[in-house]
């Protein structure tokens, strides 16, 4: 548009100019030769009218002739002194008028130009008769040819006016349809962008920018299917996983009650039976023996117990998640020396069971983290519901670690919980710099996206 703009502009002034200087060229010649014809002719009437001295009919000559001229301003005759016989001024004769222009009995005319208050003048001077007779004066305005060039100006203007506007609206039309193959592809490229596979473009025409279309549609095919080849994977995994996880519970569960039911029942059984036999022995060596061999039994059920809770606490499936909670802070405080401040506010209706294990469980790998990695003095644990919600916040005022660093392969914890909380629809947010401590923000929603909702279904 610019270009369309500013060469119109250009065209149109330069030829405007070069017109004008050639036309004024024209024109001006053209005035002088017909001044000088006008001026000859007077002169060539005048001759008989001098001679006769007839003054009237020399004036009406004079009048006639401007008449007849448009250009004519004035005319006069001058007699061989320079004295004025007749002219065309009415009353006022301007006398400096004379001396302005003289013409010698040699010359077959002569031109001078003067500038009056009502523009140029060219003022022709012809000797009559050789100069024996007077000289004609003639005054040819200027005004004619400034009025053409004026006309001549305003017309081109006009014209380049029309053509601007009618090469603009060329030019919107064509840029419209030039760029609207090209922005219908920005459009589009921008919701592939976005992830909208299932955009297309219209192939416009069979040139370069139809090529382009065809290439961009064929590739919007192959986005879409790769996608969509994608996301039933990601849904696989996710199947496998929930599966994965809920076969680990359950397998958690199994062993801990076969520990509790069958393990530590033999075990109480066998300390019962060292206890009898350490009543009936009276050797005092053996009955030394007994009793310490009633200490291992009874380490080794004490093992078996906590080894049997962490597992999976019976109390999480009997009491719910804010005893468990309890029992796995006031258990670990108590075996790392780890003050923790813990508030949980579910209200007395139970969560759901997979939210409940999920939660226990991000806990548990929280509190192992602490433990391992934080060198933390204290620990505050936050778990609440907030309107359909459950948000655990965990921090601890420990060493801290630099949250975008990769830890690299065999670091699972972390991934495991971000798991875990993604696969309830949840997530997981860690906040922690070198130095000073880490937090961890879980949230999880009580109702399920729809997509999630078969996966979850599970029961450990
Ligand atoms: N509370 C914390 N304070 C300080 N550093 C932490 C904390 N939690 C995690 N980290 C850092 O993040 C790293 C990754 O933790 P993650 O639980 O994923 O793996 P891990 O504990 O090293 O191994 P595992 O797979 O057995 O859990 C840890 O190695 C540790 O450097
Ligand atoms: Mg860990």
């Amino acid at each position: 548009m610019g270009i369309v703009l500013g060469g119109t502009i250009l065209l149109s002034t330069v030829l405007t100019i070069q017109v004008h200087y050639s036309l004024t060229r024209v024109l001006e010649e053209e005035q002088g030769a017909q001044g000088a014809s006008i001026g000859r002719d007077l002169a060539a009437r005048a001759t008989d009218l001098i001679l006769v001295n007839d003054l009237y009919a020399l004036r009406q000559l004079l009048l006639e002739t401007q008449a007849n001229n448009r250009n004519v301003r004035y005319a006069f005759i001058l007699d061989t002194q320079g004295q004025v016989l007749a002219h065309t001024f009415g009353q006022g004769f301007p006398v400096d008028l004379i001396s302005m222009n003289r013409a010698t009995p040699e010359e077959y005319q002569h031109t001078v130009s003067l500038d009056t208050p009502e523009g140029l003048v060219w003022d022709i001077a012809v000797p009559i008769f050789g100069g024996k007779a007077g000289t004609a004066r003639v005054g040819i305005s200027n005004e004619g040819v400034r009025r053409v060039l004026l006309d001549l100006t305003s017309q081109v203007a006009l014209t380049t006016a029309i053509v601007l506007v009618m090469s603009l609206l060329a030019a919107t039309f064509l840029t419209f349809v030039l760029t609207r193959p090209i922005l219908e592809l920005v459009d589009a490229t921008r919701a592939i962008g976005r992830g909208d596979f299932s955009r297309r473009v219209r192939r416009w025409a069979n040139d370069e920018i139809g090529e382009l279309a065809d290439a961009f549609n064929q590739m919007a095919v192959e986005l879409e299917r790769a996608d969509e080849l994608r996301r039933e994977r990601e849904l696989l995994r996710r199947q496998l996983l929930e599966r994965v996880i809920a076969a680990q519970e359950e397998e958690r569960r199994r062993i801990s009650r076969e520990l509790h039911d069958s393990t530590s029942q033999n075990l109480t059984s066998l300390m019962v039976g060292l206890r009898t036999l350490e009543n009936a022995c009276d050797t005092p060596q053996v009955h030394d023996h007994t009793q310490e061999l009633r200490q291992v039994v009874g380490r080794v059920l004490d093992d078996v117990h906590t080894l049997a809770v962490q597992l999976r606490p019976s109390v999480l499936d009997d009491l719910g998640l804010p005893a468990a909670l309890n029992r796995l802070v006031h258990d670990w405080s108590k075996r790392h020396c780890i003050r923790v401040d813990l508030v949980v506010h579910l209200g007395n209706e139970r969560l759901p069971e997979a939210i409940e294990t999920a939660l226990y469980r991000i806990l548990q790998e929280a509190l192992t983290n602490i433990t391992r990695h934080a060198h933390a003095k204290s620990v505050s644990i936050l778990v609440e519901r907030r309107h359909y919600d459950v948000v655990a916040v965990i921090e601890d005022d420990g060493v801290g670690f630099d949250v975008n660093q990769n830890h690299g392969e065999g670091h699972l914890g972390l991934a495991g919980m971000r798991e875990r909380a993604e696969l309830l629809g949840g997530s997981l947010t860690i906040e922690s710099t070198p130095g000073s401590g880490a937090s961890l923000y879980i949230q999880l929603p009580l109702n399920q996206p729809a997509e999630i909702d078969p996966l979850i279904g599970w029961k450990p």
